[in-house]
């Protein structure tokens, strides 16, 4: 992991988030979708705790990150930091998303503002020739990654509340002939989301085996990013486990007994 300084290049409305693209090309080049990077989001030592993002877009020297709309007094400021502003930022934290070798089927599978973690993985799959699809849930349009952001070859597939985009409700009538589809699965939502994707991948493939479905878990604070402090611990996989050191992608398969109560 380095801790490295950020220089603050681009910034772009997106509804009522921002999309702030950063220049760091170390930084950059040992990123991987699905790991966090940690940011300090005030002057000095204020506010103490770093904020956690997931990049939603990746490049040879930039990342981007996503600030959407809440209270957060450290959203707050980096919505008001002006270009050039510098920031420190410690990171990659943790593991991402890897497609195996000999994968053809991509899904990633996405609920609300957190299907955006999924863009660099949708993104890279996508350049290196899989058949990706993506698949996404949220109360309306504005909470759905815009088309226009997917590379062209990408099938993807919508559900809103109201049912003005795609399918009404959630995307659970559609998962069964999704995850049937799928060699591999890559998701980024709730516990009660993941909770739904165990349910429907054991119904559609006869149960949830290990390396199959790949989920970012968010659940838990990432406060040091190192091991440190235990703020990430989590029941996974038999045992209390730091996020910030096995995930924060872990195996469904590993979260569906303890954490999801989910049998599979
Ligand atoms: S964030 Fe401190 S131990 Fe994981």
């Amino acid at each position: 992991m380095l801790q490295a300084t950020a220089e603050l290049i681009e910034r772009k409305a997106q509804g009522a988030s921002q999309e702030l693209r950063l220049h760091a090309p170390e930084l950059a080049r040992h990123l991987s979708p699905g790991q966090a990077v940690l940011v300090r989001a005030g002057w000095d030592l204020h506010p103490y705790l770093r904020r956690t993002f997931y990049p939603i877009a990746i490049a040879a020297e930039t990342w981007t990150l996503r600030v959407p709309p809440s209270a957060d007094w450290g959203h707050a400021w980096l919505r008001a930091a002006p270009p050039g502003t510098r920031l420190d930022c410690l990171g990659p934290v943790g593991h991402g998303y890897a497609a195996p070798a000999g994968v053809r089927h991509l899904l990633c599978v996405g609920e609300g503002e957190l299907a955006w973690a999924l863009l660099p993985a949708v993104v890279q799959a996508d350049a290196a020739g899989l058949v990706v699809t993506l698949a996404a849930e949220g109360r309306s349009v504005r909470d759905l990654i815009p088309v226009k952001r997917l590379p062209v070859a990408v099938e993807y597939r919508v559900a809103t509340l109201n049912g003005r985009a795609g399918h009404c409700g959630d995307l659970t009538p559609i998962l069964a002939e999704l995850f049937g589809w799928a060699d591999v699965a890559f998701a980024a939502g709730s516990l009660d989301f993941y909770a739904r994707l165990a349910t429907a991948i054991t119904t559609a493939r006869f149960g949830l085996s290990a390396g199959f479905a790949q989920v970012l878990y968010t659940a838990a604070p990432l406060l040091c990013g190192t091991g440190a402090c235990g703020a990430c611990a989590a029941e996974i996989a038999g045992g209390r486990h730091r996020i910030c050191r096995r995930g924060p992608v872990l195996d469904l398969a590993d979260m569906v007994d303890q954490t999801l109560r989910v049998s599979r």
